[in-house]
């Protein structure tokens, strides 16, 4: 009887090791099926247990978590969602077309509410409004505007703001002279926004001969090794007779500056960027970037999430701006973006609990 209880154990502990290393092979399986950043960005799109097939339903399709912000909207965006009571699915595309496309008709055919964007691709993104309006699914552009699509809302900073932002400080601190322009990326609407605030602050001055645009270029994809190639470039094509650098975000003037400590230029030529990215926020404090433009993220996060809610609820939606994405006026939501240098960190930055002032003020003295 003994025996018998025990050989019954024995066979029993064993299904058990089985069963559990089955569980094993398939996680580790479904793991190399979902790129990297995709699996990242969907971690809590997997429903809970506890999931209320009633609950409203938001997706985010995300173009990158690559710029230190992206992780941070993610995280914003999912937290004021469900602060409100609904679910959402969120994707990241690893700045690929193809993918973020095939991402968000997934995401249609499974019976979201409202569709929330972060186009890779201003232009080519448009494709998919016509798919969402037609499963009577809403649209938002979430930081960057769609071109050319009957988009139902768009939720962003004052983008032409930023780059006016920039250029004004520039301008203060370098009042006449040869400038840079290391732009974003073409396919990127927002950059087009940020140089066009740039100009309407460079325009008249230089105009007035004040001020000359030695160098203008787009970086590809936002990246740093772009910016940083252009950089090299503009210093082949000027000598090191350049004044002022105006790049479009902070990833890009990270490029730069890494140009300029090669040729031992860094914090002599004043350089702008834009997100306040922990390391430009210290590059501030330690005197190798001159400023940031600051956008307080959960302000976007939870405008976009009650906004989405609204939509998908059919409630009325104030949007008392409008701007032209080449096919309509959008109804648009525009938060103000803030100028920070080393005189404003503290006030700002550090102030909102964005980075603390042990991380910004590492080996600086306030
Ligand atoms: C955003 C910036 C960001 C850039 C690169 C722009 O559309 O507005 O905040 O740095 O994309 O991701």
């Amino acid at each position: 009887m003994i025996r018998l209880f025990t050989q019954m154990r024995l066979i029993f502990i064993a299904m058990v090791m089985l069963l559990s290393l089955s569980a094993c092979e398939n996680s580790a399986g479904n793991m190399h099926t979902v790129p990297a950043e995709e699996q990242k960005a969907d971690e809590s799109a997997v429903p809970d247990s506890d999931t209320d097939q009633d609950k409203i339903k938001i997706a985010f399709a995300m173009d990158t978590l690559l710029e230190e912000r992206w992780p941070r909207d993610r995280d914003l965006f999912r937290e004021a969602v469900e602060a409100l009571g609904a679910e959402v699915e969120i994707m990241a595309a690893s700045g690929d077309d193809a993918l973020q496309i095939t991402q968000m008709e997934r995401m249609i055919s499974s019976g979201i509410d409202v569709l929330v964007v972060v186009p890779h691709n201003a232009e080519a993104t448009a494709t998919i409004v016509n798919m969402a309006h037609s499963a009577g699914i809403k649209v938002i552009a979430y930081d960057r505007l769609i071109r050319n699509a009957e988009i139902d809302l768009y939720v962003s900073f004052d983008n032409e703001r930023v780059g006016e932002l920039q250029a004004e400080a520039m301008q203060k601190q370098v009042p006449s002279g040869s400038y840079v322009y290391i732009g974003g990326a073409e396919t990127d609407y927002n950059a087009h926004q940020f140089k066009q605030g740039v100009f309407n602050v460079l325009q008249p001055l230089i105009d007035r001969g004040d001020i000359r645009i030695v160098f203008d270029q787009w970086s590809q994809d936002w990246t740093p090794a772009s910016a940083r190639a252009n950089m090299e470039a503009a210093f082949q094509a000027n000598g090191d007779q350049i004044d002022a650098v105006i790049s479009a975000n902070d990833a890009t003037a990270g490029g730069v500056i890494e140009a300029l400590e090669a040729r031992g230029l860094a914090g002599k030529i004043p350089v702008a960027g834009q997100d306040a990215d922990l390391a430009a926020v210290q590059r501030i404090v330690e005197g190798t970037q001159m400023m940031t433009v600051y956008k307080p993220i959960h302000l976007l996060a939870e405008e976009a999430a009650e906004l989405a809610l609204k939509l998908a609820m059919g409630e009325p939606v104030v949007a008392d701006q409008k701007i032209n994405n080449g096919k309509i006026e959008v109804p648009s939501v525009l938060l103000t973006p803030i100028a920070v240098d080393r005189h404003n960190v503290m006030d700002t930055i550090i102030a909102d609990g964005f980075h603390t002032e042990e991380e910004v003020y590492r080996n600086t003295e306030k």
